[in-house]
């Protein structure tokens, strides 16, 4: 981890995935498809801490005392729509996370965020929670979702995406220094219309195909 507590993934298989993303020629399913792939790297940076506890097993040759995560199920945040597509990755690689929804989208003229739907596992103060979305720009939304989760007693959090604008990061880590931030990438700066430059779009058009 970094310094404020943010980690760039610049793992070459990340970084090729990610601009093949980025390149305004990528298909709607490539995007899907890479975001998917992509999800499945970020979570393996962003649980590789995880506390491991043993229990006895039998292999077909022996007995042994194996490794297995510890504590309670984690929990994976989406915020929707985007999240959803770094959620689908993780949940490959943790199958048996429980998962909270945050909808929120951005009003394109405030930049505020607008919730319209949340449903959350009921005890998240024993669980690590990890939230995920692929941008982080103002990080406006990212910064109420995770108030949202800590509303509703999650203590110990996590915020996954693909892509940060330096703003959206020193904002985030003022607003909520305890939460690390993993991505793939930290770009130059937003436009005036809060969009990350490169970037790659609208990550929510680019995976759904609406615009
Ligand atoms: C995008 C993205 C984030 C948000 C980031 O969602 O998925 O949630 O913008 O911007 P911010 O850091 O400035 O808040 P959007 O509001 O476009 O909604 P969508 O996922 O439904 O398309
Ligand atoms: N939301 C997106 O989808 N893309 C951006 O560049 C900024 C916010």
């Amino acid at each position: 981890m970094g310094k404020k507590g943010v980690m760039v993934v610049d793992h070459p298989l990340v970084q090729h995935k990610l601009t093949i993303m980025r390149d305004v020629k990528t298909s709607t399913a490539g995007f899907r498809q890479l975001l998917r792939e992509i999800a499945g790297l970020l979570c393996y940076e962003a649980t590789r801490d995880l506390k491991l506890t043993s229990k006895p097993i039998q292999t077909p040759m022996a007995e042994m005392d194996a490794p297995t995560l510890a504590g309670k199920k984690l929990v994976f945040a989406s915020i929707l729509r985007a999240g959803n597509g770094l959620l689908e990755g993780m949940l490959e690689m943790v199958p048996s996370a429980r998962v909270a929804h945050v909808g929120l989208y951005r009003d394109h003229k405030t930049l505020e965020p607008v919730e319209y739907y949340f449903k959350a596992p009921e005890d998240l103060s024993e669980r690590l929670v990890i939230v995920v979305d692929p941008m982080l720009a103002t990080a406006n939304s990212a910064i109420a979702a995770v108030q949202r989760l800590k509303d509703q007693n999650a203590r110990n959090l996590r915020f996954v995406c693909l892509l940060a604008a330096p703003e959206g990061v020193e904002k985030f880590t003022k607003a909520h220094p305890d939460v690390p931030v993993i991505t793939a990438a930290i770009d130059s700066h937003l436009n005036e219309k809060g969009y990350i430059v490169p970037g790659l779009g609208d990550a929510g058009d680019r995976m759904y195909g609406t615009k």
